[in-house]
């Protein structure tokens, strides 16, 4: 955690609103902003996480866990959010709080706009209200659809297609217009590519609940046993193998981008304005590279089934981080052989996620 001491900078003692706090990304930058002697308080309805991630949280961050508070407030609840924000005053909010299945958007649109747009706009009515006008925004590289190219830069065009895409691309529209019709905003919008990987200690990951979405997850509980085969979405790409190549960043370097974020809120001089910055490694790994690489990781086979593509894929997507490189001046630093060797170690000392597993002796004790 050197690292992210170094990135909050003078940001000591400064309090911080963390949406989502005990999700897979909000539980690791949280860890971090802790570690970095932020104070930290997280609301999270507990929807699609569990309160043991931040326990485990509390527990890896020792001394610094006395400044973690957490309200179980779902923020489409108005009344909630206002008396979390009547009980202390914040310097900046990160928002991870949303709902993120491509798949369930499709079937149940109403319900992540619900989440994902309501729920944001409540946010920021609540924090104009109280005068917090710094945020850090989790959005997605799947505004941009499916790009004709890669790498891809911010100033793409911006064409969703589905509906939880659109939501992100939604909360995105409505903080540029916040800070056109109030300049005293200053809102960093984070595109994250494709998050893997676990804190290093193996003891905070990633726990989808029901069947997982996204590729790794999945290889993640074929590995334990907990499903037979990985369908391969599609081998005849124009790719170096014909599957997809997408752009895997290591959830910590992820969840760090937001402790650079934070200090570029905090440091800059000037007002900053609305910017977006993609996230990611600026590498495209195909399917059977990352495959291949958690095998080797695990000692695991991975049966492989070729299928169909995925309607709605994209052949290749992997960022220019080069734009949070210059201005945040953040830059990833693990590769598929950290993300698949922590993803391991956390899936083999979790196989059925948190709620399965015994209380982890950290430093000792059991928290
Ligand atoms: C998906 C979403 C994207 C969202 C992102 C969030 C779709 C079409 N896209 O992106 O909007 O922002 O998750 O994390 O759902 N694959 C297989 N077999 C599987 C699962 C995946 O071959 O069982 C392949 C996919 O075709 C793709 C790669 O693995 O080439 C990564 O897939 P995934 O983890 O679902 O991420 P994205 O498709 O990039």
């Amino acid at each position: 955690m050197a690292a992210a001491k170094e990135a909050a900078g003078p940001s000591s003692g400064r309090a911080v609103l963390v949406t989502g706090g005990a999700g897979y990304i909000g539980s690791h930058a949280v860890l971090q902003l802790l570690t970095a002697g932020f104070r930290v308080v997280v609301v999270d309805s507990l929807a699609n996480s569990s309160e043991i991630a931040l326990r485990r949280v509390r527990a890896l961050a020792g001394d610094h866990a006395r400044n973690l508070v957490f309200h179980k407030v779902d923020i489409r609840e108005k009344d909630g959010l206002e008396k979390v924000f009547a009980s202390a005053r914040f310097d900046a909010v990160i928002h991870f709080a949303g709902l993120k299945a491509v798949g369930e958007s499709v079937q149940k649109p109403l319900l992540y706009y619900d989440h994902n747009v309501v729920g944001t706009i409540n946010l920021l009515e609540i924090m104009a209200a109280h005068g917090c006008k710094k945020l850090v925004f989790s959005s997605s590289a799947a505004v941009y659809g499916s790009p004709k190219n890669s790498p891809c830069t911010e100033d793409f065009p911006l064409i969703p297609h589905n509906p939880y895409g659109r939501t992100k691309l939604m909360a995105e529209e409505i903080c540029r217009d916040i800070y056109h019709s109030d300049p005293e905003w200053s809102i960093i919008l984070l595109r994250y590519f494709n998050p893997v990987g676990a804190h290093p200690s193996g003891y905070v990951g990633e726990d989808p609940c029901g069947t997982p979405n996204n590729l790794m997850p999945f290889v993640q509980q074929i590995a334990v046993g907990r499903r037979p085969s990985l369908t391969i979405f599609g081998n005849n790409y124009a790719t170096k193998d014909g599957t997809g190549v997408r752009d895997y960043i290591h959830v910590v370097d992820l969840a760090e981008g937001h402790l650079f974020a934070l200090r570029k809120l905090f440091e800059s001089s000037s007002n900053i304005g609305c910017e977006a910055y993609n996230l990611g490694t600026g590498k495209g790994t195909s399917v059977l590279e990352i495959v291949n690489a958690f095998e080797k990781a695990s000692g695991k086979k991975i049966p492989l089934v070729m299928g169909q593509r995925r309607p709605g894929d994209a052949e290749i997507l992997f960022s220019s981080p080069a734009k949070a490189e210059r201005e945040l001046h953040w830059k990833a630093k693990y590769g598929i052989t950290e993300m698949c060797r922590d993803l391991w170690n956390w899936a083999s000392k979790h196989p059925y996620g948190y709620a399965a597993s015994e209380s982890p002796k950290l430093n000792g004790s059991s928290r």
